[in-house]
C-alpha cells in the first residue's frame, strides 16, 4: 500500500513536471556555484556589518581570487511585509538597508544572495514567501540579488513542484538572471523534476559539524549525506546541480583530516562549494583547505560530471571523476579509524595503462599508477589524485 501511494505520489510529480511552464534562467551555473553562506556558523545571528566583514575577508584572504562568489545570508534578516505586502528587512541588524549591502559586495566584484521560503513562515518563523512569489522576486531583482535560497518549512499543503515553479517563474520575469538554490532536503525528489525549475536542489537535511552524528530532528553528519548521494550522479550536470548541503570545514568540531575528506567529497562529486565557516577569523590549515586550487579545479571542471563511488569493500571505498580532459580525479576513502594499506585497485577507477599520478594534497606528482601499488590512508582519510590520461 505504502508503494503504491509512493508511485502515484511520483506519478503525478512526473505529471506535473513535464506539463509545468517553469522558466528558469539558463547558464547561470555552468559549474558548481561557489560561495559562502551564513547559515552553518551564525544561524540566526547575522547583521550588516558581519556580512561587511565577510565581504572584506573574501578579498583578503585569496577566496575571491579563488572562484568564489556568491555571499548569501541565510534565515531572519527580513522581519515583516508592510502594507504592500513588501518585504521588510531587520532594521536593526540591517539599518543601511539590503539594496546598500548588495551594492556593497557587488563593488568588491562579489555577488550577492539572499534567502526565503516556500512556506507561510521560514524555517525560524520569519515571513515565507507564499503567496508573495511575484512581489518577492521583483523585491530581490530591485536589490540586486544574483542567488536566492528557498527553503520548505511551513509548507502543509503545499505541492512543492508548483511551489518551487512559481517562484523560479517569479525569478526569471523579474528581469534579472538570479540563481535559483531549492532547498526542499530531497523531499520530493526534485533531481527526477527540478533540472527546468533550478539551478541546484538539496538532496538531503540539514548538515552537521560532525563525521557521522544524527539528530533527532534530522541533521547528520557528512559522510551520511555522502551515501545518499550514490545514485544520483545522473541527475546533476552544467546548469543543474545535486546540493548536498554547504560546507562545514572550519566550524571547529571535525579533526583536520576529517575536514580534509569532507572537501575533498564535495569537490569530487561537483557539489556547489558554499563556505559555511567564519572567513575573517580561521586557521591557515583551515583556509588551504578551502583554497586548494587542486581540488577546486575538479569540482569546477567543465565536463561537469558528477563523480561516483566505484568501489566498496565496507570501511574502503573508491569514487572517481572523469575529468574534461581525459584526466581522472579518484578518492581512495578510509572510513575506518585505524590507518590502513589499500591496494591500489586503478582499474575499478576506469583507469589502465601506467598513468602519472598527481597528489591533490601534496600539490605533487608522486609517481605512476604502476609502480603505486599500495595507498597508506590514515583514519577517517583520504588520498586524493588527479590521474593524468
Ligand atoms: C533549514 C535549511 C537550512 C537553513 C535553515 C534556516 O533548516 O535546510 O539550510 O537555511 O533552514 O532556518
Amino acid at each position: 500500500m505504502i508503494l503504491g501511494m509512493n508511485k502515484m505520489f511520483f506519478l503525478v510529480i512526473l505529471f506535473v513536471s513535464l506539463t509545468s511552464t517553469a522558466q528558469k534562467t539558463q547558464n547561470l551555473v555552468p559549474t558548481p556555484p561557489m560561495g559562502w553562506n551564513s547559515w552553518n556558523k551564525f544561524g540566526c545571528n547575522v547583521n550588516e556589518k558581519l556580512i561587511k566583514e565577510v565581504a572584506d575577508a573574501f578579498v583578503t584572504n585569496g577566496f575571491k581570487e579563488a572562484g568564489y562568489e556568491y555571499i548569501v545570508i541565510d534565515d531572519c534578516w527580513q522581519i515583516a511585509r508592510d502594507a504592500k505586502g513588501k518585504i521588510v528587512a531587520d532594521s536593526v541588524n540591517f539599518p543601511s538597508g539590503i539594496k546598500a549591502l548588495a551594492d556593497y559586495i557587488h563593488a568588491k566584484g562579489l555577488k550577492f544572495g539572499i534567502y526565503s521560503c516556500a512556506g507561510t513562515r521560514t524555517c525560524a518563523e520569519r515571513p515565507g514567501s507564499h503567496g508573495y512569489e511575484v512581489i518577492d522576486a521583483n523585491t530581490y531583482a530591485e536589490w540586486g540579488v544574483d542567488y536566492l535560497k528557498y527553503d520548505w518549512c511551513n509548507t502543509a499543503g503545499i505541492d512543492p513542484v508548483k511551489a518551487y515553479t512559481d517562484m523560479s517563474n517569479a525569478l526569471a520575469k523579474s528581469g534579472r538572471p538570479i540563481v535559483f538554490s531549492m532547498c526542499e532536503w530531497g523531499t520530493s525528489r526534485p533531481y527526477i523534476w527540478a533540472q527546468n525549475v533550478g539551478h541546484l536542489w538539496r538532496t538531503t537535511a540539514d548538515i552537521q559539524d560532525c563525521w557521522d552524528c544524527k539528530r533527532d530532528w534530522g541533521g547528520m553528519g557528512w559522510t551520511t549525506i555522502l551515501d545518499m548521494q550514490v545514485g544520483l550522479e545522473k541527475y546533476a550536470g552544467p546548469g543543474h546541480w545535486n546540493d548536498p548541503d554547504m560546507l562545514e570545514v572550519g566550524n571547529g568540531h571535525m579533526k583536520y583530516n576529517e575536514y580534509i575528506a569532507h572537501f575533498s567529497f564535495w569537490s569530487l562529486i561537483a557539489a556547489p562549494l558554499m563556505a559555511g565557516n567564519d572567513l575573517r577569523n580561521m586557521s591557515d590549515s583551515i583556509k588551504n583547505i578551502l583554497l586548494n586550487k587542486d581540488a577546486i579545479a575538479v569540482n569546477q571542471d567543465k565536463a561537469g560530471i558528477q563523480g561516483k563511488k566505484v568501489y566498496d569493500d565496507g570501511d574502503f571505498e573508491i569514487w572517481s571523476k572523469p575529468l574534461h580532459n581525459g584526466d581522472v580525479a579518484v578518492i581512495f576513502f578510509n572510513r575506518n579509524e585505524k590507518k590502513y594499506d589499500f591496494p591500489a585497485h586503478w582499474e575499478k577507477a576506469g583507469i589502465k595503462g601506467n598513468k602519472q599520478v598527481f597528489d591533490i594534497w601534496k600539490h605533487s606528482e608522486v609517481g605512476t599508477t604502476k609502480k603505486i601499488k599500495t595507498i597508506s590512508i590514515d583514519g577517517h582519510s583520504v588520498v586524493f589524485f588527479r590521474v593524468k590520461k
